[in-house]
């Protein structure tokens, strides 16, 4: 490819099944049914629609509007709306790479593991204990790192060796192709999964009862304090299941061709991503109902929330069963490796372009670095204090985070660019038009609830430290993490661009739409 030009997907199919894949990840299987057991079942499944709808749908179509019409990652493409919003632009690949990737790349090595454990059933009659007593051997306080876990770390070094596989080449090549095998094959093994778990005895009635059954005292903001978390926790998810607030739809969309159905996609990608939450909800929770009937106990009984829950429940269900209990977790592992490592290249791919579109760089030897730091900066969450460090960190760079980069593009989107401009671009793009009711989502409602929802739960994060662990904890591992990747993300800023690059890409056809 001639220096300085963009790579470009190699077919529509194929970009949508890349955002599809960095959509579907960990998110959808191991977070979303710990979260939505934390947050009531059911109840969860109500704010997140909401989500979807307000926060969701509107910014992927920003975001997808925003890469294709800049051709550039989220740094450029803010620089080229503003000079000085730049580091918003840096600081949302920062957050997905070193607040996100370095944990998630950790946890899809728990799954290799698990892989292994599947197979020789080494769990035996505990995988609680097993879980957090023998694998992660998980220590007293967060401050405690208590030395490496070497299997954890070993398979972590392969999940980043592999990510480095699949993105040393240009996303046609690498991330495209990838994709095009991972996507059919993780639909096919949820498909089988789901439909294996929900014929079990008693899954209908758990899925009926704490999965659909909504518990509205859990979400109402009038009657329950508590319910803050609840909704600000849905939106954190509906940012991290989506990958909105990453850089990474940005990014993706830079390397679609000039005509591109903006809003088919953006739809495509959403509706898609959700409906798999959904429906892998059923094999968590039809799982839950099918091993409270096997110990004769109340759903709530037999499992305990938290990060844990897809490594404790899954395993414990299977030990129930009267036969196939190695295949279905080797495959119930599988699917999230397999989920897991079609997103995590999505998040190297947005710091990667974020580097290459302003350093000019080399792809292969700026991939190369980043799996190489990046697989340094995992050790931690691979020591027996990760799984808590995990804990607060996630919670803060997603609920904060992400969410903030959320209200901070639509500003910059809806006021600086003017909506108008962008929804123009997108309907000129060809495919869906896109109502002018966007316009009032992205300027007014998405910002402003957005925005109500993160000093509600700041205020109430002010009144307790996260998760009962000690403020000092918080402080450092969330706090300061978040801060951290903030003030990187200036520091990016302070080398200039090369005044050329800040010019966008002249299309003659679109000049009528400035005006
Ligand atoms: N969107 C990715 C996930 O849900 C990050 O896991």
């Amino acid at each position: 490819m001639a220096a300085g030009a963009r790579a470009l997907w190699g077919s529509k199919i194929g970009f949508l099944l890349a955002a599809i894949g960095s959509a579907i990840g960990l998110g959808n299987i191991w977070r979303f049914s710990y979260m939505a057991y934390e947050h009531g079942g059911g109840a969860f499944l109500v704010p997140y629609a909401v989500a979807l709808l307000v926060a969701g749908i509107p910014l992927m179509i920003l975001e997808y509007g925003l890469g294709h019409r800049e051709q550039a990652s989220s740094p450029l493409a803010f620089a080229r709306v503003r000079v000085g919003w730049e580091w918003i632009g840096w600081a949302m690949p920062i957050m997905a790479l070193f607040g996100i990737m370095l944990y998630y790349a950790v946890v899809i090595g728990w799954c290799i593991n698990y892989l292994f454990y599947a197979v020789n059933q080494s769990w035996g009659g505990d995988p609680e204990g097993f879980f957090f007593k023998q694998f992660l051997q998980v220590s007293d306080s967060p401050f405690h790192l208590g030395g490496i876990r070497v299997p954890i770390a070993s398979a972590t070094f392969f999940v980043w060796f592999l990510c480095w596989v699949i993105c040393f080449r240009e996303v046609n090549h690498g991330i495209e192709k990838a994709c095009l095998i991972f996507m059919p094959l993780l639909f096919v093994l949820t498909l089988v999964l789901v439909g294996w778990t929900v014929s079990l005895p008693g899954a209908a009635q758990s899925i009926r009862n704490v999965y659909l059954k909504p518990d509205w005292h859990k979400i109402n903001l009038f009657t329950n304090p508590e319910a803050r978390q609840v909704w600000i926790a849905a939106f954190g998810q509906i940012f991290f299941t989506l990958s909105l607030g990453f850089g990474i739809m940005i990014t993706y969309a830079s390397y679609l061709p000039r005509k591109a159905d903006i809003v088919g996609n953006a739809l495509w990608t959403s509706l898609v991503n959700c409906l798999y939450s959904f429906v892998a909800g059923f094999a968590v929770f039809g799982i839950v109902g099918f091993m409270a009937q096997a110990k004769g106990v109340g759903p709530a009984e037999v499992i305990r929330g938290g990060p844990g829950l897809a490594f404790v429940v899954y395993p414990a269900a299977l030990q129930q069963l009267p036969f196939g209990s190695r295949l279905f977790g080797f495959l119930f592992f599988l699917v999230l490796i397999i989920a897991g490592l079609s997103s995590g290249i999505s998040l190297i791919e947005a710091f990667t372009c974020s580097l290459t579109d302003k350093f000019e760089w080399s792809r292969k030897a700026t991939v190369s670095w980043i799996c190489l730091l990046g697989f340094l900066g995992s050790l931690i969450f691979t020591t027996r204090a990760g799984l808590l460090v995990l804990d607060i960190a996630d919670h803060f760079i997603t609920n904060y985070g992400l969410v903030t980069g959320g209200i901070l593009e639509c500003l910059l989107v809806g006021w600086v660019l003017k909506a108008r401009l962008l929804r123009r671009h997108v309907g000129a793009s060809g495919g869906m038009r896109l109502p002018a009711l966007w316009d009032i989502l992205v300027k007014f409602i998405t910002p402003a609830v957005l925005a109500v929802l993160v000093v509600n739960a700041l205020l109430r994060e002010l009144a307790r430290a996260y998760g009962g662990y000690h403020v000092d904890a918080v402080i450092l591992f969330g706090v300061d993490w978040l801060l951290v990747c903030v003030a990187v993300a200036v520091a990016f800023t302070f080398s200039a661009w090369k005044p050329e690059k800040l010019v966008r890409v002249h299309r003659p056809e679109e000049e009528h739409l400035l005006t």
